[in-house]
C-alpha cells in the first residue's frame, strides 16, 4: 500500500472512532456513572457527618439547633447539584443523646415550603415525634421536648409530610440519631466517632445531565437511582487501619434494598439492629437492609494486610470501598456478649392485629385502603403490649416485599413465617422487610400517648398511601 492510501485509511478509522465514541457519549443517559468516581487520581473520600454541639452545658439537658436549607452540592467536579440539607446543603450532622437526658430540639424552617422532622426509631410522645401532625411552615421553628428513655442505637432523622416526604428525603433531608447509654459506655467496642465508629448512610440517587438530580416518581415501585452516594459521597473510599471498625450503616435510601457484603466474601459480626444491640455478635458475610432500617457492625481488618482493597458491594453495586493501612495498637474487642435485651412478655398480649400491605406502584394499600389524615384506624391503650400479624400477598406477577414501620416504639419479631426469626432479627426494631408471600409476627409495646403512623418505608409507596395512624390513649 502506497503512503497515500495508508494516510486516508488511517483518517477513516479515525474518524469512525470518533464517531463511535460521540454515540457512545451521547447514548449515555447518565454521563456520571459509578465508576467515573476518580478525582485528580484519587477516590472520593467518605465524609464524616460533625456532631453537632450541644448548647447547654448542663449535662442532664440537651439543646441543639437544627435549620433545614437549600443549598448546592458539588458531587461532581465542577457541577453542582440544588440540594437540601440541615445545617449545610447535603444530608445533616449527627446528633448524639444519652438515655435519662432532657433533649430540646429547635427546628427551624428555612426552606420555601413545609416540612417536618420525624426522629426514626425514637420512643417518645406523638406531639414530638415529628410526623405529618407537626408541619413546619417556612419561616418558623418547632421545638419539641423529650426525654429519652432507650437503650443505646442508631437512629435517624429525616422530614415526613404529606406529599413531599419522599422528594425531601431524595433531596438531602436526613440525618443520623445515636443513642448512648451505659452499656454502650461500658463495651469495649469502637467509639471512637469518625475514627473507629463509622456512620454509613447509604443512598442511591440518578443525576440529569446538568447535574440537578432526576427524582422520577412515576417510576415503578418507588425511585432507585443508578448512582451510589454514601453519606452524600459517590462511591467513596474510605482509609482503615488494621484495627476492628464499627459501621453504623443506615439504608437512607427511598426504596433500594442493600444485600451488604465485602467483595471478598469476608466475614463481619453485626452488633446491633434499629433499636439498639443484640444479645452477642452475630457473624456473617451478608447483610440485608431495606430502607429504613439499621444495623451496626465490627469489621477486624486486622486481619488484612496492608495496601489491601476491599469493596462494599451489594450484588453487583459498588458501595463504597477500604483501603486497608498499617497495624495498629487496637484494645477494643468483639466482645462475647453485649446486652440481656428485655423480651416483651407474650402473656400480657392483648390485641392481635392483623396488617395486610398490599399492590404494587401507585395502587398500594394498608389493610386495603390509603392514608387518610382525619382518619384514626386504630386505637390502642397507653402501655398495651400487641402482637401485629403482618403480610403481604404474593401475586401472579411474583409481588413485592414491603419494609413495614411503626413510629414512636421498638418491636420485636416473633416469627418470620412460622418460625423463629435469624439471629439479626431477634433485637429490638421498628423496621422489618416482609418479602413477597410472608407473614411477620411482631410483638410491640406502645408506651407514650399520641398519634403515631405506621407505614411502609418504600417513601414514594408510604406517600401513595400505604399508611396507616393508631392513636394512644
Ligand atoms: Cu422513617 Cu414514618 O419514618
Ligand atoms: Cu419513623
Ligand atoms: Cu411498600
Amino acid at each position: 500500500m502506497s503512503g497515500k492510501w495508508k494516510l486516508a485509511l488511517l483518517i477513516v478509522l479515525g474518524v469512525a472512532l470518533i464517531g463511535v465514541g460521540l454515540v457512545g457519549v451521547y447514548m449515555d443517559d447518565f454521563p456520571w456513572s459509578n465508576t467515573d468516581n476518580v478525582v485528580d487520581g484519587d477516590s472520593r473520600m467518605l465524609p464524616i457527618p460533625v456532631l453537632l454541639v450541644d448548647e447547654n452545658e448542663d449535662e442532664n439537658i440537651a439543646d441543639y439547633n437544627i435549620v433545614a436549607q437549600q443549598g448546592q452540592t458539588s458531587f461532581f467536579n465542577n457541577v453542582s447539584t440544588p440540594t437540601l440539607g440541615y445545617n449545610g446543603s447535603f444530608l445533616g450532622p449527627v446528633i448524639k443523646v444519652r438515655r435519662g437526658q432532657l433533649v430540646n430540639m429547635h427546628v427551624q424552617n428555612d426552606l420555601a415550603e413545609d416540612t417536618s422532622v420525624h426522629w426514626h426509631g425514637l420512643e417518645v410522645g406523638g406531639t414530638s415525634d415529628g410526623g405529618p401532625h407537626q408541619v413546619i411552615r417556612p419561616g418558623t421553628v418547632w421545638q419539641p421536648s423529650f426525654v429519652v428513655d432507650q437503650p443505646a442505637a442508631t437512629l435517624w432523622f429525616h422530614p415526613h409530610v404529606i406529599g413531599s416526604t419522599a422528594i425531601q428525603v431524595y433531596e438531602g433531608l436526613a440525618g443520623l440519631l445515636i443513642v448512648e447509654d451505659e452499656h454502650s459506655d461500658r463495651l469495649n467496642i469502637p467509639k471512637d466517632y469518625g475514627v473507629n465508629d463509622i456512620p454509613l448512610i447509604i443512598q442511591d440517587r440518578s443525576f440529569n445531565r446538568d447535574g440537578s438530580f432526576d427524582y422520577s416518581s412515576n417510576m415503578m415501585d418507588g425511585v432507585l437511582g443508578d448512582t451510589i452516594l454514601v453519606n452524600g459521597a459517590i462511591t467513596p473510599t474510605l482509609k482503615v487501619d488494621q484495627i476492628n471498625m464499627r459501621f453504623r450503616l443506615v439504608n437512607g435510601a427511598n426504596a433500594r434494598n442493600f444485600n451488604i457484603e465485602l467483595s471478598n466474601r469476608g466475614e463481619f459480626y453485626q452488633i446491633a439492629s434499629d433499636g439498639g444491640f443484640l444479645e452477642k455478635p452475630v457473624k456473617s458475610q451478608r447483610l440485608f437492609l431495606s430502607p429504613g432500617e439499621r444495623a451496626e457492625i465490627i469489621v477486624d481488618f486486622s486481619a488484612y494486610n496492608e495496601g489491601d482493597v476491599i469493596v462494599l458491594t451489594s450484588g453487583n453495586i459498588r458501595i463504597m470501598t477500604f483501603v486497608v493501612g498499617k497495624k495498629r495498637v487496637d484494645t477494643t474487642e468483639i466482645p462475647e456478649t453485649l446486652v440481656e435485651v428485655a423480651t416483651l412478655d407474650v402473656s400480657k398480649v392483648t390485641a392481635i392485629k392483623t396488617i395486610e400491605l398490599n399492590g404494587m406502584g401507585h395502587m398500594v394499600s394498608l389493610n386495603g385502603k390509603q392514608f387518610d389524615i382525619h382518619r384514626i384506624d386504630d386505637n390502642v391503650s397507653l402501655g398495651a403490649i400487641e402482637i401485629w400479624e403482618i403480610t403481604t400477598l404474593r401475586t401472579m406477577m411474583g409481588g413485592m416485599g414491603h419494609p413495614f414501620h411503626i413510629h414512636g416504639t421498638q418491636f420485636q419479631v416473633l416469627s418470620r413465617n412460622g418460625k423463629k426469626p435469624s439471629e439479626k432479627e431477634r433485637g429490638f426494631k421498628d423496621t422489618v422487610f416482609v418479602g413477597a408471600g410472608e407473614t411477620v409476627r411482631i410483638i410491640v409495646q406502645f408506651k407514650h400517648k399520641g398519634i403515631y403512623m405506621y407505614h411502609c418505608h418504600i417513601l414514594e409507596h408510604e406517600e401513595a398511601g400505604m399508611m396507616g395512624q393508631l392513636e394512644v390513649e
